[in-house]
């Protein structure tokens, strides 16, 4: 299969000065790369049952998206404040400096639903663990999560507390 990995670019001094950002751009352009990376997100839960898949805006869109295709399930977005018509539900969370928030449809799942959850990076986990809890108030069952890139240095993981399977298609 084709290593997609080496498509993913580093960016250094983007968007801020000190930050190596990770570019998947030539990655999703690439259609066998794109093909493999998602093969490589969905694999994993193809067994799972998953109904829906929570993809987190807005690079998780690029993601999520196919990887609910290709197992099977609908698609939910998670999204910046002011984006999602009518009654939402929001969920703050810390930022090394400041606080951003995450919101979500109210009606957007039936209780009970099992999902997944699918972003391009878990960095600090700030924004995983925050879209969990989303989640979690929608009273899902949140089956995991799938991330294409984890930086482990971050040490994001331990915000997830272990509260499901978290898996990463490449962790650096
Ligand atoms: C990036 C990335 C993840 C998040 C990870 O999102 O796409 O969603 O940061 O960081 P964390 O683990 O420290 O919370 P960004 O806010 O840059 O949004 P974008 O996808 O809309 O560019």
């Amino acid at each position: 299969m084709t290593d997609w990995t080496r498509l993913i670019r580093d960016v250094p001094g983007f968007p801020k000065p000190g930050i190596v950002f990770k570019d998947i751009m030539p990655m999703l352009a690439d259609a066998q790369a794109f093909a493999a990376a998602i093969e490589a997100l969905a694999a994993p839960w193809r067994e799972a049952r998953i109904d829906a898949v929570l993809c987190i805006e807005a690079r998780g869109f690029l993601l999520g998206a196919p990887v609910a295709r290709a197992l099977g399930a609908g698609m939910v977005p998670v999204r910046k404040p002011g984006k999602l018509p009518g009654a939402v539900i929001e969920q703050r969370y810390a930022l090394e400096y400041g606080e951003d928030a995450l919101q979500v449809q109210a009606d957007a799942l039936p209780p009970g639903t099992r999902v997944l959850l699918v972003d391009d990076v878990l960095a600090t986990g700030g924004t995983l663990a925050a879209t969990r809890l989303l989640a979690e108030r929608l009273q899902a069952d949140v089956v995991g999560a799938a991330v294409l890139i984890e930086l482990g240095f971050l040490a994001g993981r331990a915000r997830w507390h272990d509260a499901a399977p978290l898996r990463a298609a490449l962790t650096l």
